[in-house]
């Protein structure tokens, strides 16, 4: 049985972001997968204290000194067949939460560890404001993917206006996602 670990940060956990995450893990539920759901806000985690001169242990060892929750929500990363990132859409870019745990992670795994590099991951940005900022949101988690050698197999905008019609397409993502991880990709990269 596949594994997927579904990361997502919003403070709502009835709005549209709670309900992106709800659809795809649904399809993936659906297709036999087991998930692991991380709500960042939920979580105890600092931001990166940038030790020392600017590197610390995530450049020597692999590991953050901060004790909270990064490091079991990075090995459940670590042990994940595919993960599915979803944030809330805030200034154009991710929530406050969910970069503070990318921070982190990024510094150790870039760097140090290359657990998760070649993972196919799939990504969603949900915002309720004006719908402005979703694709950057994207782009900048895609950014943060490649610097740790993932790959987006989607990257889906959620905005308040196509929710009727990109609900239902999460739970067909999560379906999908589910079928090429057991499958294998289609993608060239
Ligand atoms: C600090 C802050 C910044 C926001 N920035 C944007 C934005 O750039 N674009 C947008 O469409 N909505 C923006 N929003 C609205 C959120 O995307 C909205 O709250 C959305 O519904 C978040 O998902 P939720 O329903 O899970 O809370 C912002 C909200 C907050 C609190």
């Amino acid at each position: 049985m596949k594994k997927v670990a579904i990361v997502w940060s919003s403070p709502n956990t009835d709005g549209l972001t709670a309900a992106a995450k709800n659809q795809i893990m649904n399809g993936l539920t659906e297709a036999g997968v087991q998930v692991e759901e991380i709500h960042l806000n939920r979580k105890k985690l600092e931001h990166c204290r940038a030790c020392g001169n600017g590197w610390g242990t995530c450049r020597t060892k692999g590991s953050c000194v901060i004790k909270d929750d990064f490091a079991e929500i990075y090995r459940t990363l670590a042990e994940a067949d595919g993960i599915v990132w979803i944030s809330a859409v805030y200034w154009s870019d991710m929530t406050e939460c969910f970069k503070t745990f990318f921070d982190r992670l990024r510094r150790c795994d870039a760097v140090f560890n290359h657990s998760l590099a070649e993972k196919r991951c799939v990504l969603a940005a949900c915002a309720g404001g004006t719908g402005r900022g979703t694709l950057e949101c994207l782009q900048q988690m895609e950014r943060g993917l490649t610097h740790m050698g993932m790959r987006a197999y989607d990257r889906i905008p959620v905005v308040r206006y196509n929710q009727d019609y990109i609900l239902p397409a999460l739970y067909e993502a999560g379906k999908t996602y589910a079928d090429r991880l057991e499958n294998g990709f289609d993608m060239y990269y």
